[in-house]
């Protein structure tokens, strides 16, 4: 087997600690690493594989030598950087939206579309979060049944947002165990201070919005997911429309989705055909309270789906809730599992 030489560009980043821990979980065969992310983090140390590493400023030069880059830092460092390190000859997994819907480039989930990959031009890209573990269980159902419509609401972890955004969930649930009733301006609202990256707050609180607002009245988040569920299932028939929600959850996201198929898929027999899925993990026993939920997910691989039913109030209908961490299936495990495919 070969063994690579390795770059992760944003090692120091949420997404980017999941590459380093998953590669090291799976052995990936390695023959060097390069851990590289902004001037800020130049001389830090992350451990990889028992070894202290030291990260390096990301440059265009950063690629001499590098054979496989994982990429998560930002869908403006993939525009900019990206290019230099395919003319160094690189291989490029980008978790970034720079590239997705680039012709030139496949996006790929390894359970539903591993042939695109060997169409890359240098770059292949990693899907959304929330779009990976949809088409993971979307696609068996489509395949027997033929999806018409997605309807999905997400619920989606502050995790998804960066590590940042990890810290100013616990700095705002800090903030409110601390304050005595007296210095809370409203029953449980943080002081402005601790409101930095989302643009409200989170703790305590839904906020339906992620990413920019587009012309069209979605956000960009909302977009990604129909537009890269067509790309990755090569269907661009499929009728799909999102909700994205941010929760107060650090780890793993939630879909509640609703889909229309062609033909008539009973509870049973989807159930029967998630069971049988490559990723997915059926979790249906209502009875028992058995239902996936993201404290389950977090730190695991699968794509969790439960809450199986159909939906009455149309003839082919089913709805589903699915779960799954979005650091690792969502970013990090999806991109080396591209990187295993090749
Ligand atoms: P740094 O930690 O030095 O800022 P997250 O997704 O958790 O927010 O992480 C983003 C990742 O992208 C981090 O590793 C971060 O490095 C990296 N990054 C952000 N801006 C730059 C930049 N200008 N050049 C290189 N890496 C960057």
């Amino acid at each position: 087997m070969k063994n690579w030489n390795v770059a992760v560009m944003g090692a120091t980043g949420a997404v980017g600690s999941r590459f380093l821990s998953i590669l090291e979980e799976r052995n990936f065969p390695i023959k060097s690493i390069k851990l590289l992310a902004s001037k800020r983090s130049k001389g830090k140390s992350i451990k990889f594989k028992k070894r202290s590493c030291e990260v390096e400023e990301l440059t265009h030069d950063s690629f001499k030598g590098v054979e496989l880059v994982l990429s998560s830092a930002g869908a403006e460092r993939s525009l900019e950087y990206l290019p230099s390190a395919v003319k160094a000859g690189c291989i490029c997994i980008d978790n970034s939206s720079a590239f997705r819907m680039d012709e030139n480039v496949p996006l790929v989930v390894p359970e539903v579309n591993p042939h695109a990959v060997k169409r890359h031009r240098g770059i292949i890209a990693n899907p959304n979060c929330s779009t990976i573990q949809l088409v993971v269980a979307l696609w068996p159902l489509h395949k027997k049944a033929k999806i018409k419509r997605v309807v999905v609401s997400t619920y989606q972890s502050v995790s998804g947002a960066g590590g940042k955004n990890i810290s100013e969930l616990k700095e705002q649930v800090s903030y409110l165990q601390k304050a005595k009733d007296a210095d809370l301006i409203g029953k449980h609202t943080v002081g402005k201070s601790c409101i930095k990256e989302f643009p409200h707050q989170i703790a305590f609180n839904l906020i339906p919005h992620i990413d920019k607002f587009l012309d069209n009245a979605y956000t960009k988040e909302e977009m990604k997911m129909v537009n890269e569920t067509r790309k990755i299932m090569e269907d661009d028939s499929i009728g799909i429309t999102a909700t994205a929600i941010r929760v107060p959850v650090y780890y793993a996201h939630s879909e509640s989705v609703n889909i229309e198929t062609e033909d008539k898929l009973s509870r049973d027999e989807a159930k029967g055909i998630l069971s049988r899925a490559p990723g997915v993990t059926l979790i249906d026993d209502p009875q028992n309270f058995r239902y996936p939920m993201p404290l389950d997910a977090e730190g695991t691989d699968g794509v969790f789906v439960g809450r199986v039913r159909e939906d009455e109030s149309i003839p082919n209908g089913l709805n589903l809730w699915i779960v799954s961490d979005n650091l690792r299936k969502g970013a990090a495990l999806n991109a080396i599992q591209i990187a295993e495919l090749l």
